[in-house]
């Protein structure tokens, strides 16, 4: 049954998100500080015999959908064998297995990639400015992130999903340019509310919510008003298409409009740490559980009690903005 993966408020956990690793090829501001994150050492990280372990007990206690991320998942080198041994447990229920990157080396691992089973691919892009992605990423690469971007459409992807974290002052100019790449693709924008995670230097003036973003889109494309789609359950966009585009546009508004009520998603860190909610540093090992010897009924009643602690709802963002947390590379967004 589902009780392992239901929190006292009846949210049932059905949605895994896996951390590859802690590494990535990019140095995006929003998501690390200068001067970089201290990196678990080697012996500490999840096996990939110990990942599969768990992403079994969670499928078998109800996980349908499984997320890989990082850091940047695709710099795990068995990236490819995960994704395949994890889709052997679709017949347990598994659904489908994703993965978000920055796209930097998607591309050329692709095909490999779709051939083990992967079913849905979102790539991070805040910026269409060659210029201004360095700047952004502290790191050059934006070429091969639009080929990552081509390469799983061409592949059939549909939707792709490109994620924009929008901050003011930085590529918020771009907002009407992302909405155009709607027009005659499959690709789903989603333009991301700033979050705050240690090391960021997050401000609530860098922020730009969602109504404004709203508003700004249908400002610049007048003539493609902006039509709500429904939100399938669990998943934390709220989706609208402009008129008569084949694309999507969606806005993740974790800072100006909450959706925790709907929580659906775990979390295991690349150090084996299952985190309950993205915010709050509220975390379990489930590697020293297992390296002690701890059995599958046993991993079962720790994840239990710590899903059940989990709290209602994240705390607001200025309290968040003030709390410890993780850097987000570490925990994959
Ligand atoms: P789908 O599985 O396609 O719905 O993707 P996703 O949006 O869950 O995952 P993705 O890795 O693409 O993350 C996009 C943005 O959503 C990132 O900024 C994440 O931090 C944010 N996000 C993902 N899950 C949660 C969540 O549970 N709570 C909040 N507040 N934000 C989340
Ligand atoms: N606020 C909002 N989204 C963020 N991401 C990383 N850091 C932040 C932040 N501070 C996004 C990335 C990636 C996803 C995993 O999380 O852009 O698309
Ligand atoms: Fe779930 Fe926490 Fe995100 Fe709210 S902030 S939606 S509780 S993970």
């Amino acid at each position: 049954g589902m009780e392992m993966l239901t929190d006292k408020f009846s949210r049932m956990h059905t949605y895994l998100r896996i951390s590859l690793t802690e590494r990535c090829n990019l140095r995006c501001t929003y998501c690390m500080p200068d001067e970089g994150v201290a990196l678990t050492p080697p012996q500490q990280l999840l096996t990939t015999q110990e990942i599969l372990k768990l992403a079994r007990i969670f499928v078998e206690a109800g996980v349908n959908k499984i997320r890989l991320t990082g850091g940047e998942p695709t710099l795990r080198r068995d990236v490819c064998e995960l994704v395949r041994h994890l889709s052997a447990l679709k017949p347990m229920g598994l659904r489908g297995v994703a993965i978000t990157s920055n796209g930097i080396v998607l591309a050329r691992q692709l095909p490999a990639l779709k051939d083990a089973g992967l079913t849905a691919v979102n790539i991070s892009l805040d910026t269409l400015r060659p210029e201004r992605f360095e700047q952004l990423a502290r790191r050059p690469g934006h070429r091969r992130v639009l080929e990552s971007i081509r390469t799983a459409v061409a592949l059939g992807y549909d939707p792709v999903k490109v994620n924009v974290v929008v901050m003011r002052g930085v590529n918020d100019d771009e907002v009407a340019d992302f909405a155009a790449l709607t027009r005659n693709q499959p690709i789903n924008v989603r333009f991301i509310e700033y979050m705050p995670f240690d090391g960021n230097v997050w401000s609530d003036s860098k922020m730009v919510p969602y109504r404004e973003l709203v508003s700004r889109i249908q400002t610049a494309l007048p003539d493609n008003p902006l039509e709500r789609l429904s939100d399938p359950t669990g998943e934390v966009a709220k989706n609208f298409r402009l008129t008569g585009h084949r694309g999507s546009v969606s806005f993740i508004t974790s800072m100006t409009q909450q959706f925790c009520s709907d929580c659906n998603r775990l979390r295991l860190l690349a150090d084996g740490n299952l985190k309950v909610c993205l915010f709050g540093a509220s975390e379990v090992s489930l590697r020293d559980a297992m390296r002690g010897g701890a059995s599958d009924d046993d991993l079962r009643a720790i994840i239990s009690v710590a899903v059940g602690r989990k709290r209602a709802a994240h705390a607001g963002m200025f309290e968040l903005a003030a709390s410890a947390n993780r850097p987000m590379i570490t925990i994959g967004g």
